[in-house]
């Protein structure tokens, strides 16, 4: 099957950009079911690469390859080689790793993490859909993983016009998938947690505001989850407070914190309510942390994003002592570091303090950050350090 691109989007495809847009198709050939792949022709004639099609999908069009290659077992068995290698002595410390990472590591639509020895796995299109028995199989044979489950319940497969989809893929699947972080032994319920199960995205900052608490001081963790950040905090001898409105979630950690011996408060509802209480209680913390799930899916969503990062950074600035330390994340595409500042700088306002900013950081090395995919960079975070 042929897919032709218009010329205007030729400069793209040929600059590795995997993503072809409604508007940059001048013609697909009739009869192309959702998620074949096609052969994709420039508008001048020559032959581009192959992709997935979808021709009611948001995105119809996710370049594979430029080469006349079949898409089959061994071209994921090959990526995935690829993608493992890349990470080869850069994901140190831990069991549990991001293996693939979609479009960045050329398997667009995958996303596959690994905790210990069991995989978590998740299908976004309509393309890998159609090839899940090779990929699964191709995932097995590679990653060598015991046991793996689904966790393809997320928002873009409805956008491809897929159901959501949740089970076991191979192997014995434990009722709890154990991994640690460090010196923390972690764990998550495959199919109550959130996601892949644990945000393994920032695990370079929690060791980094590990580094940075105080013994004996309060350390605020805004947006906590499983609160990977409290328990790191705690570890270094910090009294944490997570703040999360997933019951579940908070019920995990008081079980990780037990397990770990470690003490965290917590405290269960939506954020900005929460520390409005808290500072109405005059709370008081050497360092916090504002991780918030994507608050801008669509550029039209920055101002009401930056106005939530607003609020919390104010609210967290007035609490922090001198000298302490905030760190503000987006995990949203979108969102760009001067957003992060625009806030902050307002909120420092706010606040009626100044800040230094002392660091930026970005997604770690197992969410690769493509050149050419400027989509995956999405992990964005300041580090600012109150007067
Ligand atoms: C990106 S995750 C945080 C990950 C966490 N910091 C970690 O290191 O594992 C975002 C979290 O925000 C929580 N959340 C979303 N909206 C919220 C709200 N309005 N108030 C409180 N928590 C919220 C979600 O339940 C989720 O656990």
């Amino acid at each position: 099957m042929k897919v032709t691109i218009k010329a205007a989007a030729e400069r793209r495809i040929r600059g590795r950009y995997p993503f072809g847009h409604r508007g940059d198709i001048l013609d697909a050939e009739a009869g192309i079911g959702a998620g074949e792949v096609v052969d994709v022709y420039a508008q001048s004639g020559p032959f581009l690469g192959r992709g997935y099609f979808n021709p009611d999908g948001a995105t119809p069009l996710r370049m594979l390859t430029t080469r006349r290659e079949h898409i089959d077992e061994g071209f994921y068995r090959a990526r995935i080689r690829g993608a493992l290698a890349r990470r080869e002595g850069r994901i140190v410390g831990t069991d549990a790793l991001r293996v693939l990472h979609g479009e960045a590591d050329g398997t667009p639509g995958i996303v596959a993490d690994l905790f210990g020895t069991v995989l978590s796995v998740q299908f976004r299109n309509a393309g890998v859909e159609r090839h899940r028995a090779q990929i699964v199989r191709a995932l097995q044979a590679e990653t060598g993983a015991s046991a793996a489950f689904e966790r393809s319940d997320t928002g873009e497969r409805a956008r491809e016009g897929l159901e959501q989809q949740v089970g076991a893929l191979w192997g014995e699947l434990p009722e709890q998938v154990n991994f640690y972080e460090d010196d923390l032994e972690l764990s998550f319920q495959p199919f109550a947690a959130q996601k892949t199960g644990f945000y393994l995205d920032q695990r370079d900052n929690r060791r980094l505001m590990r580094g940075l608490v105080k013994e004996g001081e309060g350390f605020l963790d805004v947006y906590a989850y499983t609160g990977g950040f409290s328990l790191h905090a705690a570890r270094a001898g910090a009294r944490p407070l997570a703040i999360d409105q997933d019951d579940a979630a908070l019920g995990a950690l008081e079980g990780a914190a037990r397990a770990n011996r470690v003490s965290v408060g917590l405290r269960l509802g939506d954020a900005l309510e929460v520390l409005r209480t808290l500072e109405s209680e005059k709370q008081s913390f050497g360092a916090a942390v504002i991780d918030p799930p994507t608050l801008a899916k669509r550029r039209d969503d920055i101002p009401k994003a930056k106005r939530i990062f607003t609020e919390g950074a104010t609210r967290a600035l007035r609490m922090l002592k001198p000298g302490g330390v905030l760190l503000v994340s987006t995990c949203a595409h979108y969102i760009r570091v001067e957003d992060l500042l625009d806030a902050a700088r307002v909120a420092a306002s706010e606040a009626e303090c100044d800040a230094e900013v002392i660091g930026t950081t970005y997604q770690p090395a197992d969410h690769p950050h493509l050149l050419s995919v400027p989509e995956s960079l999405y992990l964005k975070s300041i580090l600012l350090q109150k007067e």
